[in-house]
């Protein structure tokens, strides 16, 4: 069973430290870590957080920034992943997290290249704002001399068996075999209630997220450290990959259960959803209840909504939407 050490020590596979991550930070040497991966409290009132003014937050989050940078190495990434802060009231102004602590990684000189969007379908219903369906990932670099490999994170090609069809490369594929750069917008399902990753955790990171940035901006053997551990995501998907995790979470009921799962992931036995598995569709899966028993105005039972194109050999609608569709036609 891996060994995970609860202060950090540059010789061990997995450091997981339950408490405050200024504690763990302070351990650390500079330039010792690779990459950052983290997503920080969004000071937004979950069960983790006292919820602080806006200028107080970013303030907090400036001194855990600046030591993140200290520690990284000069060839080293730091992602930071947020969403929004929510102002008070019952449609308060939103703000943007990656806007607001903008100027705090420029200040200290990193560099951003990139600011991936996290698209997922799941989260909480608005009925005074369109409901929020992304989130972001800022990667900095801490110099212009950064490690950077695209073929480990390559994606499959929409047209792998496309050719050139004129000039000297003629008749010869066109796109590279390894598969396509999977871009700066990436469709990853959030960790909810039927995922396999779940656990007690309300907004734990997918491991395929984590593992992009870990096999892109890291090496075997490299650092990976996750300040805001949470259920030790980070540090499973750095094992997962042979890279180090070092990470501190305040909360003793999530950080035991981080270092379960950074065991099992050093086992081979952490349940994960396999990368680049197609996200759900769930009328591609036959369901029955992708037909809306409402919006049909046809006397046919089972016509399709209004606008979407009839699929070929679906179930027919269970019979709680038939009773009801019957009741409106009996109008
Ligand atoms: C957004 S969650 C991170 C979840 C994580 N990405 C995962 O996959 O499980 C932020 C976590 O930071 C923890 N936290 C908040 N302040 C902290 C601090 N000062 N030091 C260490 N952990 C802290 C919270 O308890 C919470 O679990």
């Amino acid at each position: 069973m891996l060994d995970v050490k609860t202060r950090f020590d540059a010789s061990a596979r997995a450091v997981l430290h339950h408490g405050d991550c200024r504690d763990l930070l302070a351990e650390i040497g500079s330039d010792t870590i690779q990459l950052v991966v983290t997503s920080p409290p969004y000071n937004v009132g979950k069960a983790y957080e006292a919820k602080k003014s806006l200028d107080i937050y970013l303030r907090e989050q400036a001194l855990i920034i600046g030591e993140c940078v200290r520690v990284l190495s000069p060839s080293g990434s730091l992602c930071w992943q947020v969403g929004n802060y929510v102002e008070k009231g019952k449609a308060g102004n939103i703000v943007p997290l990656d806007i607001a602590l903008y100027p705090i990684f420029a200040g200290l000189g990193l560099k951003l290249r990139n600011r991936i969007v996290w698209h997922f379908e799941h989260g909480l219903h608005c009925t005074r704002r369109l409901s929020g369906r992304y989130e972001t990932i800022c990667w900095f670099t801490k110099s212009d001399e950064y490690h950077f490999e695209l073929d480990p994170i390559r994606v499959p090609q929409k047209y792998p068996g496309k050719k050139h069809f004129k000039g000297p490369k003629a008749g010869q594929y066109s796109c590279n075999p390894l598969g396509k750069n999977p871009g700066d917008v990436w469709v990853i399902p959030n960790v909810k209630n039927n995922h396999v990753e779940k656990t007690n955790h309300p907004c734990q990171f997918p491991i395929e997220l984590v593992e992009r940035l870990v096999l892109s901006l890291s090496k075997p053997d490299d650092w990976v450290l996750d300040p805001y551990a949470g259920v030790g995501t980070t540090l499973a998907a750095a094992v997962r990959c042979g890279r180090r995790g070092a990470g501190a979470e305040l909360l003793r009921e999530y950080a035991d259960v981080a270092v379960e799962r950074v065991r099992a992931a050093a086992a081979g036995e952490l349940r994960v959803r396999a990368r680049n598995t197609p996200v759900y569709d769930p009328a591609d899966a036959g369901s029955t209840l992708t037909r809306s028993p409402w919006t049909s105005s046809s006397p046919a039972a089972d016509s399709p909504v209004v606008g979407q194109a009839p699929r070929e050999g679906k179930p027919v609608l269970r019979s709680e939407q038939l009773r009801l569709l019957e009741e409106r036609q009996s109008y």
